[in-house]
């Protein structure tokens, strides 16, 4: 296997992942399909070696640009999605487009021509937890609650229809909450951080007493690597770095690192349906594949994040304003 077709790859975490294979496997070739919704964004992957990778622009619903670059590769792996909660809820229809028939022509075309996929999906599908329940594992019931979940629990049952019925040789990871350079300035982190260095106040939904469970994309990279080389098909596999913290917790933190205080720090209107925990038990990643995660210090690993929004802005202004109105448009 050194042929891969990554979609979703001009993304946050699929950007991450191809950046981090170009580096761990010089001997591979990627290619990347990615459809550059406002979500993505070509210089994510700036830099790559020209000889040994290549883009698509394309739909991933599309058959007639799916199927022959999956017939040109090894294997898929499979990152493209609608994301983000809070537009879920807003306008659900991308997310069923792109999570669940998107999701579909990919395992038609594995199917067809019998290539390896790797599927990667959320934490969310499991619905939340509350404080003292354990955490997540490979045996928890799926019970999503927002459309954004609901239609990653879809993909993942395709996925697994398509093990059994079919044969398809797939895994699927489930991960928790990621954080690190390039990830859109509408999600949590980057919102603050930008928001902070564009002299606006931090926006806290609700309590701020939701939990999440933080990991580095970078972990989440290598996660999906050691499950593509040494998974066993038709597994699923949880990836996680323990890394719980309420969303107060996370913004006292980042004031502190930005040398504000905590006046900085805003309450907005919650959202609807806020799932209230998610906590991620990887040891089967850990003990039956050897994989660790490398960004264990959350603070530093926030710091080295802070760092770079602060160093990039040309990367994360023009998508800064427009995100902010819309989420004007949702009092918050
Ligand atoms: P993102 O929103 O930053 O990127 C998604 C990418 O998919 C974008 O480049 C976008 O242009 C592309 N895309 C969207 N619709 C497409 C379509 N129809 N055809 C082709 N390309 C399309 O997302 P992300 O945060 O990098 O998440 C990537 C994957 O990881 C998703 O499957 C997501 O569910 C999963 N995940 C994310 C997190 C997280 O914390 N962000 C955690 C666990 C799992
Ligand atoms: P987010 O990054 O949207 O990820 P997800 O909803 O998929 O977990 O949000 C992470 C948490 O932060 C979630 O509990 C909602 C909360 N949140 C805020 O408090 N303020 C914000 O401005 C945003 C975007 C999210």
């Amino acid at each position: 296997m050194n042929k891969i077709l990554v979609t979703g790859g001009a993304g946050f975490i699929g950007s991450n992942f191809v950046r981090y294979v170009s580096r761990e496997r010089p001997d591979w070739h990627i290619s990347v399909i990615d459809l550059l919704t406002y979500a993505g964004n070509t210089q994510n992957l700036d830099g790559l070696d020209e000889s040994r990778f290549k883009f698509i622009k394309g739909n991933i619903c599309d058959e007639n640009t799916i199927e022959p670059a999956v017939a040109d590769s090894d294997a898929v792996v499979h990152f493209a999605a609608e994301t983000h909660v809070d537009n879920s809820v807003h306008d659900p229809r991308p997310f069923v487009d792109t999570n669940v028939v998107g999701t579909f022509q990919i395992l038609e075309a594995v199917r067809k021509h019998d290539k390896r996929l790797h599927h990667i999906s959320t934490d969310e599908v499991y619905g939340d937890l509350e404080p003292n329940d354990p955490k997540f594992n490979e045996d928890t019931p799926y019970r999503p609650s927002s459309p954004y979940s609901a239609t990653k629990a879809g993909s993942d049952h395709l996925v697994q229809a398509w093990i059994r019925s079919f044969g398809v040789k797939a895994t699927i990871s489930n991960c928790s909450n990621n954080y690190g350079p390039y990830q859109h300035v509408e999600k949590m982190i980057p919102r603050q951080i930008t928001n902070i260095l564009t002299g606006q106040k931090l926006k806290l939904y609700g309590s701020g007493q939701n939990i999440r469970d933080w990991i580095h994309a970078e972990d989440h990279s290598s996660g999906v690597l050691t499950i593509l080389e040494k998974g066993t098909l038709g597994k699923t596999y949880l990836i996680g770095a323990d890394g719980e913290k309420t969303n107060k917790q996370v913004m006292q933190l980042i004031v502190e690192l930005m040398g504000k205080d905590e006046s900085w720090i805003e309450q907005v209107n919650d959202r609807p349906g806020h799932d209230l925990r998610y906590a991620i038990d990887s040891s089967k990643l850990r003990n039956e594949l050897g994989w660790q995660p490398r960004y264990t210090d959350f603070k530093e690993g926030l710091a080295a994040t802070i760092d770079w929004y602060r160093q990039n802005d040309s990367w994360w202004k023009p998508q800064k304003e427009s995100t902010e109105a819309k989420y004007k448009e949702l009092g918050r």
